[in-house]
């Protein structure tokens, strides 16, 4: 079964061709990042009007690079929700009036799931059960996948996502949108001990996370060492609490349901510093952690023609309900 995929929900249209017995076969992505960076974020509205005009052309790209047409398609999956109610139209108003075209069935899907199964896209890939850490711009949470559609989450943030707290930091240094990459790079030439910041919930008894007041931490910092020499300081001890609380809440989950393989989904996955520590960690204690491949971890329509692919071999396709979720809860999914 040959899926389409295209994933519209924020500032990067991705598309993406997977085929359930060769794999992925082609994904291109368009980031507007260049477009939203003079405004220090995303505007909703010119991320909808850039979806339209990209979306066609990425189209017949990943089409080309195969040399298929349009007509080989078995199926289009969609990003339904969460995101940008503006963005995702546009997404689901092209995949279904495609699909209608073309008499294939359309699925909409799960933005998060996309991430959530995208390290199954991975060689080697994890197998059910394993515990999720889901780590992108606008969310944080810690599920328990027991099978696909099967979401339990164990944690969740209180407030910031660990991306916005990327975001943020990045602002109060004077970086550049989007911050995690600018925040990590800086951090790189920082001394990490030099400043000690706040642990944010790290003895809180459950697997919640809460990052504004580590926020909060970073701008008093900064008021009181404006000096440039010290923003590599500060970026590098922000980096080493958020990694130091992301990774031992996701040890803490595997300890708390006695699993022994973690997956690592979403754009702050893409962390090099995160990622070291995960690995030691994990390996330190039996269990062993997945990560999507790089390029992956970020928004991309690779992910959502997987999981769409997925949904719609079980026959999900549905009656075209044409509605989007802005947001929409991972929990209320159907099992395959
Ligand atoms: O998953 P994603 O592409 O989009 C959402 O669904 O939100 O995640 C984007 C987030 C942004 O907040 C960005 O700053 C963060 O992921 N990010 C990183 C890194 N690369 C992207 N955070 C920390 N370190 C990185 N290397
Ligand atoms: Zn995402």
């Amino acid at each position: 079964m040959l899926v389409l995929g295209i994933e519209s929900s924020c500032d990067e249209t991705g598309v993406a061709l997977y085929d359930t017995d060769k794999g992925l076969l082609a994904h291109r992505l368009h980031s507007q990042v260049a477009m939203h960076r003079e405004y220090g974020g995303v505007v909703p509205e010119l991320a909808s009007r850039d979806h339209i005009q990209r979306l066609l052309p990425l189209v017949r790209e990943v089409l080309g690079e195969r040399s298929l047409t349009l007509q080989a398609l078995d199926g289009i999956a969609y990003t339904q929700g969460p995101g940008l109610a503006g963005a995702l139209l546009v997404g689901a108003g092209f995949a279904r009036s495609l699909a209608y075209s073309l008499n294939i069935p359309a699925v909409g899907v799960h933005h998060l799931e996309g991430h959530l199964l995208s390290p199954l896209l991975a060689d080697p890939r994890p197998e059910f059960p394993f515990v999720a850490l889901l780590v992108s711009g606008g969310h944080t949470q810690l599920m328990h996948v027991t099978e696909v559609g099967a979401y339990e989450t164990l944690g969740d943030t209180l407030d910031d996502a660990a991306g916005e707290a990327f975001d943020k930091t990045a602002q109060l240094l004077g970086l550049g949108y989007p911050g995690g990459p600018a925040v990590s790079k800086l951090a790189e030439s920082g001394d990490p001990t030099r400043f000690k910041l706040p642990r944010p919930m790290l003895n809180s008894g459950d697997l919640n996370f809460s990052f504004s007041g580590l926020k909060t931490a970073v701008l008093t910092l900064r008021n009181k060492y404006p000096e440039e020499a010290a923003r590599a300081d500060i970026a590098a001890a922000f980096q080493r609490v958020m990694v130091e609380v992301l990774a031992e809440k996701s040890m803490q989950a595997l300890r708390q349901v006695g699993s022994i393989r973690l997956v690592v989904a979403g754009g702050v996955g893409a962390n090099k510093q995160l990622r070291q520590r995960l690995v030691s960690e994990t390996a330190s204690w039996g269990a062993k952690v997945y990560f999507p491949p790089l390029d992956l971890c970020t928004d991309n329509g690779a992910m959502i023609a997987f999981a769409g692919a997925l949904r719609l071999q079980q026959g999900q396709a549905g009656p075209a309900p044409f509605n989007v979720k802005p947001r929409w809860d991972l929990q209320e999914l159907p099992r395959t």
